[in-house]
């Protein structure tokens, strides 16, 4: 039996600190507005103050990564008319919201398959990404048409296109060959996954790189999510013990 790692997940972060990187499902929008009669979109429409709020707060505790699933590949399956205004509300953030994001230093990315967009949204991403590309107080990601699916999948096309001859010779591939064509190559594995909205599932969000990460579930619909829930979640973080296979005795002993 081998006795030594293959495994590309090594380091034991300290957890008595604020999470590094803090990845998001944000989920509740249209329960929170079904509650209130009112339409789908309207809880979008309050989704994005949420989205503020937690950009903000993230900041002031030092978080330096921070992702937020906002469209999943699966979401097209959704009527025209939320998915138009999903759009529109993401059009409208990146024309009003970069400025506010330049003064807080905040580095903007988006990640996902974004051919599928148009060209004007296309445009207007590039612009918003080069706009802060110098900034790094808090790198905050937008996951847009994405699916941990399609990164794992166009990571593998990727490394294969650049190493023609691994193709031939599978057995010298390992995890560590991957990791550098995922979407998300320049930030550290989450530490802290949150999802708001009750559901206790992963939703294709980022399944490679949630291999080891803390999962954090809470029933609060995400208009109504900020500082307060936020700190809520660190707390808890804070009380978990991350061994990634190793021993409590270990862990005491490093
Ligand atoms: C999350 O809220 C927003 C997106 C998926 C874009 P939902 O729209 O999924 O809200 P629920 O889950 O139906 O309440
Ligand atoms: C996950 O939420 C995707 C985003 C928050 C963008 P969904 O509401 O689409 O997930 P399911 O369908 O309940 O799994
Ligand atoms: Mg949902």
């Amino acid at each position: 039996m081998k006795t030594s790692s293959t495994s590309s997940t090594q380091a034991i972060p300290q957890t008595g600190d604020a999470p590094v990187h803090v990845a998001i499902i944000m989920d509740g929008n249209g329960r929170w507005a079904k509650q209130r009669m009112m339409p789908r979109t309207a809880g979008h429409v309050r989704g994005v103050q949420a989205v503020r709020r937690t950009v903000e707060a993230c900041g002031h505790r030092g978080v330096r990564y921070l992702t937020l699933f906002a469209f999943s590949s699966e979401n097209w399956r959704r009527p025209q008319q939320e998915v138009s205004l999903l759009m529109r509300l993401f059009v409208q953030a990146l024309e009003k919201e970069v400025d506010k994001l330049i003064e807080q230093g905040v580095r903007l990315r988006v990640v996902g398959d974004l051919g599928a967009f148009d060209s004007h949204l296309r445009g207007l991403i590039h612009e918003a990404e080069r706009r802060t590309e110098h900034l790094s107080a808090l790198t905050l990601t937008i996951a847009a048409n994405y699916g941990g699916r399609w990164d794992v999948l166009q990571a593998m096309r990727r490394l294969l296109a650049a190493h023609p001859e691994l193709a031939g010779r599978p057995d010298e591939l390992d995890e560590s060959a991957l990791d550098p064509y995922l979407a998300m190559a320049y930030a550290p594995e989450p530490d802290l996954f949150i999802r708001t909205g009750g559901e206790q599932r992963i939703s294709n969000f980022l399944i490679w790189q949630l291999a080891y990460t803390e999962l954090y579930f809470t029933r609060t619909y995400w208009p109504d999510f900020g500082a307060a829930e936020l700190d809520e979640a660190f707390e808890w973080y804070r009380g978990r013990e991350r061994r990634f296979g190793r021993t409590s005795e270990q862990l005491k002993a490093h």
